[in-house]
């Protein structure tokens, strides 16, 4: 082999080593944060894949609570089935001696939002129950938001600061009846590191406008329909009052 080929060859043997190449994508610098100096910021974290049905609704209204209190508080709310983001990744980048850091340091479209989440005032988190637990989406998301926090040494849970957090669950169970777990396991973990969440839930809700389009006979519209009358309204009115007390506490 002549020493021109072996040069290519180290090259491209480098190239296809993953580790290696991380580094490059995932220490870029944070974005820079050009907001008013005594601007509040709620980050709203939407885990629901429909615009405008029960948790966007539910979320909406936690936004107008949260405005409604006249503060200099901006409400940022972020789609994550708009975005194309990974779960942890294992890469323990957050966990190096000397540089470990309670922010995620994986480069991909959830870094800017993590490190807004980080310098935040309040965090907002609504997910429909999906086969009992929040959805895959939330999951994934919270994987990122939460391992950066645990501490390997002494298994303390730590974020970059302390804000009130409101966590939102929409599903067709009822009070009586229901399999959800909600935030599951990532509730301790959300109550360690950011302090205790208040949950906010929205039981039976509706899940099509007009049931009798879909094969759906295991629910009776009928009933369906009674219990939005008599409990949407109510539920969207706890939303928006739980989003009040989030700006009244941090303004
Ligand atoms: C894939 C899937 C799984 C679901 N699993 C559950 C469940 O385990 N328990 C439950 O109470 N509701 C379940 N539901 C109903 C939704 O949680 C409920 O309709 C929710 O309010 C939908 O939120 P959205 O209107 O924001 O999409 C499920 C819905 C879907 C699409």
């Amino acid at each position: 082999m002549n020493r021109r080929q072996f040069v290519k060859d180290v090259a491209m043997a480098v190239a296809a080593i993953p580790v290696l190449s991380w580094p490059l994508t995932l220490f870029a610098d944070p974005q820079p944060n050009n907001k008013h100096k005594n601007m509040k910021t709620i980050m709203i974290i939407d885990g629901g894949p429909r615009r405008n049905m029960n948790t966007a609704q539910m979320l909406q209204k936690v936004a107008e609570g949260a405005l409604s209190v006249g503060k200099e508080i901006e409400v940022k709310t972020v789609r994550l089935y708009d975005l194309d983001y990974k779960g942890c990744m294992s890469c323990m980048a957050c966990k190096i001696k000397g540089k470990a850091s309670n922010v995620c340091k994986f480069k991909d479209a959830l870094t800017p939002i993590l490190e807004e989440i980080a310098q935040a005032d309040g965090l907002v988190m609504g997910s429909p129950i999906y086969f009992g637990d929040v959805t895959g989406q939330m999951r994934t998301f919270l994987e990122r938001l939460a391992f950066p926090w645990l501490s390997y040494n002494d298994y303390s849970m730590t974020a970059p600061k302390k804000m009130p957090v409101i966590l939102i669950e929409t599903m067709n169970g009822t009070p009586e009846r229901n399999n959800s777990n909600g935030y599951g396991s990532m509730k301790y973990c959300i109550s360690a590191a950011l302090g205790e969440p208040e949950r906010v839930v929205a039981y039976n809700t509706y899940q099509v406008k007009d049931y009798s389009r879909f094969e759906l006979a295991g629910f009776s519209e009928e009933m369906k329909r009674q219990y939005r009358d008599e409990h949407w309204e109510e539920d969207l009115q706890k939303a928006f009052d739980a989003g009040k007390r989030m700006a009244e506490s941090i303004g």
